[in-house]
């Protein structure tokens, strides 16, 4: 693909994070503005859907606004708006979709729909534009191992916008999993950053959880693991002990570490890629982070801590790479909650 220069304007609103960025190039940053609802849905203990398209109503002008100033530019600069057609919930995947119509409605310029997944996985191409060194884009055929809150999936990529599932979670998600187990041994909502803290005191050996291995596929599988936790913490309940949180946290996550990174790299030799991309809301993980960086045989590219979580740099990013495809949607575009990847 010939990569010319253009700036996109990324719009993100699939769950519960109203975001917006410019980005050069599709990996330069040049600002990204996300204002999370997660205080808002706290004390339902997970997503309520109407909350958040609500929400997004509020906040998304003002959100789009601050990352235009950010970047020193007005609409006028900006050669394409992408936006997050799906996955996520429709109520909120209306909003972001309908404000970025408006915006290249005024202006005549391309909207592009995004797949939220290839906003993830186009993470770890970004950079922070003030970088004195920008680091290495990652090589094709690589290998994307996307794990986030709703979804967990090995794809290979033979090039920009190509991808083959090779598997997936056959039950859980990765991120869902840190968030079920988090609700079982008593940490608050999100799942993920309370077990990593948790974790930091605990012994990962404390525990032997299993490690399923679904060996012939390239699947994951995480409610046999779950299952264990429960186990271990109804057997506790019952004789009154108190919970060894610590060791329970560091013990899973080991467990979801490991899972994941075997598989990656089995898959990483078997498909002889270049490079081996983590993205997703669990790639945040330091532990997961610390394996896949200092463990593997491969060169990996994980994305920028705060661009693991959703945000818009990652949606400005993909529509980079279809805006030099020659992509451009029509204004009647309409969602797709259930949008998969490939
Ligand atoms: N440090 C961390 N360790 C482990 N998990 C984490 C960490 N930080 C965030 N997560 C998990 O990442 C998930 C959120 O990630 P993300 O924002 O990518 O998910 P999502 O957008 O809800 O789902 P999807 O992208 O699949 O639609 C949550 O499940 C959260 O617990
Ligand atoms: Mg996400």
């Amino acid at each position: 693909m010939d990569l010319k220069p253009a700036r996109i304007l990324g719009i993100e609103s699939s769950c519960d994070e109203t975001a917006a960025s410019v980005v050069e190039n599709g990996r330069s940053i040049l600002s990204s503005v996300v204002a999370t609802q997660i205080e808002l849905h706290a004390k339902y203990g997970g997503v309520f859907p109407e909350v958040a398209s609500r929400q997004h109503i509020r906040t998304i002008y003002a959100v789009i606004d601050e990352a235009l100033q950010q970047a020193h530019m007005g609409l006028t600069d900006v050669d394409a708006v992408a936006v997050t057609r799906g996955p996520g919930l429709a109520g909120s995947l209306v909003v972001g979709v309908n404000a970025a119509k408006g915006l290249v409605l005024g202006r005549n310029i391309p909207l592009i729909g995004i797949n939220h997944l290839e906003g993830h996985i186009c993470s770890a191409w970004l950079y922070h534009a003030d970088t004195s060194r920008p680091p290495e884009a990652p090589k094709f055929p690589l290998l994307a191992l996307l794990v986030s809150g709703g979804h967990t999936e090995l794809n290979l990529m033979t090039d920009y916008l190509q991808y083959r599932r090779l598997g997936a979670t056959l039950d859980d998600a990765a991120g869902e999993a840190f968030d079920k187990v988090a609700r079982l041994i008593g940490l608050p909502y999100p799942g993920g950053p309370s077990i990593q803290k948790a974790a930091a005191d605990g012994d990962p050996e404390a525990f032997k959880f299993p490690r399923s291995r679904l060996d012939g596929t390239w699947n994951f599988s995480f409610s046999g693991l779950k299952t264990a936790v429960l186990r271990v913490v109804r057997e506790l309940e019952k004789t009154n002990r108190i919970l060894p949180v610590n060791d329970l946290a560091a013990s899973f996550q080991a467990a979801v570490v490991d899972s994941l990174f075997t598989k990656t790299m089995k898959a990483a030799r078997e498909f002889e890629v270049k490079s081996v991309v983590v993205a997703g809301g669990v790639s945040a993980n330091r532990a997961l982070r610390d394996t896949f960086l200092h463990q593997s045989e491969f060169p990996v590219h994980i994305p920028p801590l705060s661009f693991c979580t959703d945000n818009a740099a990652m949606i400005a990013s993909a529509g980079y790479f279809h805006y030099m495809a020659g992509h451009k949607d029509p204004l009647d575009l309409d969602v797709l909650p259930n949008w998969p990847l490939s």
